[in-house]
């Protein structure tokens, strides 16, 4: 990866995934540091990966070519504003994974013409299991959209699009999208144990169920629905309970439901954005 310095503003969940994926990635500790307020956890990283750690944002933003922004997202305004004489100065790639801020807002914050690259991931990310929607904005080269795709697959696979509004869609589906298979898993572990089944093996098996079905389905190829029908023989047990599925109009609901997490998406960024 030809990066030379990378800044993480935040050093939580996130900054750590990545910071620990950019390490088994071959770059060096030295060439990383974490901006971070708290002590305990500056002290955590450093003894996990010798990075460079520091409560002083500016300092480690200082010589930095790329500036990944890991804090939560009502922390962004004030951080980068505070960032934003370094970033005029130095102009290096801004990768911001805050959920609902949107390029102009940071661009804004941070003092104007800036490279920034806005990604979303998800929490698989966590074990390296994730995924990463990348958008771009004009000021940003090619080199610097491969440096920021390369950082983001240390986590996991990536994809771009090129429309930034399009990332609330994205925040519905992957962002939020971990959390409705953990509903489905938490609902069939409970039939399962409703059924006699102790705890561990209602877990064991849902958990396996639902990773084979993931992994048939990426492996193969084939359209869900055709994997599904061959689930389904007629008059058998999955044809009873796609049955009552779509009784209840369970693809509506899921639908409505991925349909309220955008709109939550589009109104948390129009909250913290700010006019150009
Ligand atoms: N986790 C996900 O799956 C996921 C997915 C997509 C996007 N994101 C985005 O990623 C960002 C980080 O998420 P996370 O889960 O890593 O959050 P997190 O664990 O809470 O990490 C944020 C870190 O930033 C620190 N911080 C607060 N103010 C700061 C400042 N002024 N300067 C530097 N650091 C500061 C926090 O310290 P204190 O705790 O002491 O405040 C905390 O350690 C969020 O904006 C979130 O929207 C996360």
């Amino acid at each position: 990866m030809n990066i030379q310095k990378i800044a993480f503003i935040g050093g939580g969940n996130m900054a750590r995934s990545l910071t620990g994926g950019l390490i088994q990635a071959s770059i060096l500790p030295k060439s990383i540091a974490i901006g971070e307020p708290n002590k305990l956890r500056r002290e955590e990283l450093y003894r996990e990966f010798s990075v460079v750690t520091s409560d002083n944002n500016a300092s480690v933003a200082q010589d930095a070519d790329i500036i990944i922004l890991a804090v939560k997202p009502q922390h962004a305004a004030s951080t980068v504003s505070d960032l934003s004489e370094t970033l005029s100065a130095r102009k290096p790639l801004v990768i911001s994974i805050l959920a609902g801020i949107n390029i102009a807002s940071i661009n804004s914050w941070g003092g104007g013409n800036l490279a920034i690259v806005r990604a979303m991931p998800n929490t698989p990310a966590l074990i390296r299991a994730g995924i990463t929607t990348l958008f771009a904005n004009d000021k940003v080269t090619v080199i610097q959209r491969s440096q920021a795709e390369s950082i983001m697959k240390t986590i996991g696979k990536t994809v771009w699009v090129d429309d930034e509004n399009l990332i609330d869609t994205v925040t519905s589906i992957s962002g939020s999208g971990p959390a409705y298979f953990f509903y489905l898993i938490e609902a069939m572990e409970q039939a399962a144990m409703d059924g006699g089944l102790e705890p561990e093996l209602a877990r064991m098996l849902t958990l396996e169920t639902a990773l084979g079905a993931a992994r048939l389905a990426v492996d193969t190829n084939e359209p869900p629905t055709k994997l599904r029908k061959q689930v389904t023989s007629p008059g058998g047990t999955t044809e009873a309970a796609i049955a009552v599925l779509d009784k209840y109009q369970t693809s509506d609901t899921i639908k409505a439901a991925i349909s309220a997490a955008k709109k939550r998406a589009q109104e948390l960024a129009s909250a913290n954005e700010v006019d150009e």
